[in-house]
């Protein structure tokens, strides 16, 4: 199915032809809405190639234009901008056709690619935090839309299990553990350990040493080190596994660092082959003296030691990505403080001649009240658990005061689907490079850009359904999943409410909206589409009664209640966010 974007862009390269004019500009969303709903710039750009009166030529292009039944003759505005006005026959037809499209309009990608989503990738012995949020639901909302846009998407967990800290933790482990504080709570007295060897290792050099001696004897596989490594990574992995399935994130592969660990010598053997890397001062080195920007900036891909690190790690990843999981792209959505490991890493995956298209999506910082980077009282790091189960008590609040008779059950699960989906759009709404504040309040408010604002919109949507009972079921339609099943079916529409219209509008701009998230990895376009569209299905339930009106106008407002609900419900889920039937 085309969208209207779409169809007037073909249109609109049709006219150009007709009118002996080369394709040029964009049609685009009308950036003011009295003017249109459509607008190009064709003409303006012309006019600028060819040194010509920009609206004659937006006047010859218009007159060019076949409307057919989609839009209204075609209004030149400005310097030359032309505008197109749908007309409400194509839009009754167009949404009635998503009435009964279970992709709700949004079309696959033609090229399709399979595509490694490297997202989350905590590390092992220490919890997850706050930090954590951006990269964990910004990948698996990304993985879910690619998904539902057609690629093959593999999510991959490149978890921190291996590296200089288990020196540390194998230290702590030995000398400072308190078995009795380990039976309560495992992974934080890992932690704890973990902190103080750190401390002691600083100011004293034989710790430091015993540390390092500990690591070398886990890399040579000793196995009481051995032992003690596997538990550790067990521990951490059940906090991770818990926050995982409080987030309802699924990763298809969890690949930690120590998965490559076999694989490091080949690496730099391999680029030692091919002069990529070379021997420096004892230690293995790739330089990058062609690069203005990296020219200063060599990397260490074999210490002196022997040792390898984070990087050769990295180079181990993208080999097996390409060559064993066959990758065509790796998206990597990882902080900014990484920017320059990641540069290198794809120059020298670009030197050894992969062509796999390497992505690093980056984000802003979550700030605390104060503006500072988010922490909790004691200046420690907000661990990410205790955080999500605060917004499931938050939003258990609301529920207690909004619908007091729901059952425990239900007020549970409702409970998890506001506070987890509250923290998720919080940071999903802003575009990805922008700190943001976090504040409870704002996330967990009923009005204004929050989950739980649409998750509300939904909920009104179908308690409508529910008030209409088995009067207003027809003919079974859409399989929705989760849905009642028999829902009442418009087979027309007629749209007389600018309220009406406008909601109709937005519904058909969804598969407008989703295949541009991938543009830049922006998952806050269909945040503040989804936003847009529950405002308009507020003006249009304050402005038209839905149960209450006459026929044909019920069947049409019902249809439209429908649509809006399943385009709000299949949005927020394509943004990880679930949605309660009532609340
Ligand atoms: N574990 C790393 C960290 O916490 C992130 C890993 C990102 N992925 C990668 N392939 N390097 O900083």
């Amino acid at each position: 199915m085309e969208t209207f974007q779409s169809l007037l862009a073909k249109k609109l390269s049709e006219a150009l032809a007709k009118a002996g004019l080369p394709t040029a500009g964009e049609l685009t969303p009308a950036t003011d809405r009295r003017f249109g709903d459509y607008q190009t710039n064709a003409a303006l750009v012309l006019g600028k190639e060819r040194g010509e009166n920009p609206r004659a030529l937006a006047e010859k292009i218009a007159a060019h234009f076949d409307v057919g039944d989609l839009c209204e003759t075609p209004a030149v505005a400005g310097a030359g901008f032309i505008n197109f006005t749908l007309l409400s026959g194509a839009i009754e037809k167009k949404t009635l056709e998503l009435l009964r499209d279970e992709r709700l309009g949004v079309a696959e990608t033609k090229s399709t690619q399979r595509i490694v989503i490297d997202f989350g990738s905590p590390n092992v012995a220490k919890p997850m935090h706050v930090g954590h949020i951006r990269s964990t639901v910004l990948g698996d909302a990304l993985a879910r839309i690619a998904r539902f846009l057609g690629h093959e998407v593999i999510g991959d967990n490149h978890i921190g299990d291996w590296g200089t800290q288990f020196g540390m933790v194998i230290y702590g482990w030995k000398n400072l553990l308190d078995r009795q504080a380990m039976q309560r709570n495992p992974l934080a007295e890992i932690v704890r350990v973990y902190k103080e060897t750190n401390e002691r290792a600083a100011s004293d050099p034989q710790v430091r040493e015993a540390c390092r001696q500990e690591l070398v004897k886990l890399q040579e596989g000793d196995k009481e080190n051995t032992d003690i490594w596997n538990e550790c990574v067990a521990f951490s992995m059940q906090d991770f596994e818990h926050v995982y399935k409080l987030l309802d994130i699924h990763y298809d592969i969890q690949c930690g660092e120590s998965f490559y660990h076999d694989r490091l010598p080949g690496v730099v053997e391999r680029l030692l082959k091919s002069g990529i890397a070379e021997i420096s001062e004892g230690a293995v080195v790739v330089f990058f003296r062609d690069n203005p920007e990296l020219a200063d900036k060599p990397l260490i891909i074999r210490k002196r030691d022997g040792g390898f690190n984070y990087a050769t790690t990295d180079l181990a990843t993208v080999d097996y990505r390409v060559n064993d999981l066959k990758a065509d792209a790796i998206w990597y959505v990882v902080g900014a403080p990484q920017i320059l490991h990641f540069k290198q890493i794809f120059e020298i995956a670009r030197r050894e001649g992969y062509t796999v298209d390497l992505r690093h999506i980056i984000f802003g910082s979550i700030l605390g009240e104060d503006r500072k980077l988010m922490k909790t009282r004691s200046g420690e790091n907000v661990p990410l658990r205790d955080l999500l189960e605060e917004a499931c008590k938050r939003a258990r609040k609301i529920i207690e005061e909004k619908n007091p008779q729901l059952t425990e059950d239900e007020k549970i699960d409702i409970a998890e689907k506001i506070g987890i989906g509250a923290v998720k759009y919080a940071d999903l709404s802003q575009y990805r490079m922008t700190d943001y504040i976090f504040s409870w309040e704002k996330m967990l408010s009923l009005h204004g850009n929050t989950a739980p604002y649409l998750q509300n919109a939904y909920v009104r949507i179908r308690s409508i359904f529910r008030k209409a009972g088995d009067a207003a079921v027809a003919t079974p339609l859409w399989g929705v999943e989760g849905g009642t099943g028999h829902r009442p079916v418009a087979t027309t529409l007629t749209l007389t409410e600018p309220a009406e219209t406008n909601l109709a509008k937005r519904l058909c701009q969804f598969a407008e909206i989703v295949p541009q998230v991938l543009n830049g990895f922006r998952p806050n376009i269909l945040a503040n589409y989804l936003f847009e569209l529950a405002n308009s299905f507020h003006t249009f339930y304050e402005a038209c009664p839905v149960l209450k009106s006459s026929e044909p106008a019920r069947s049409s407002r019902l249809a439209l209640c429908e649509l809006t609900g399943r385009v709000l419900k299949h949005g927020l889920g394509l943004l990880g966010i679930k949605v309660p039937e009532r609340m």
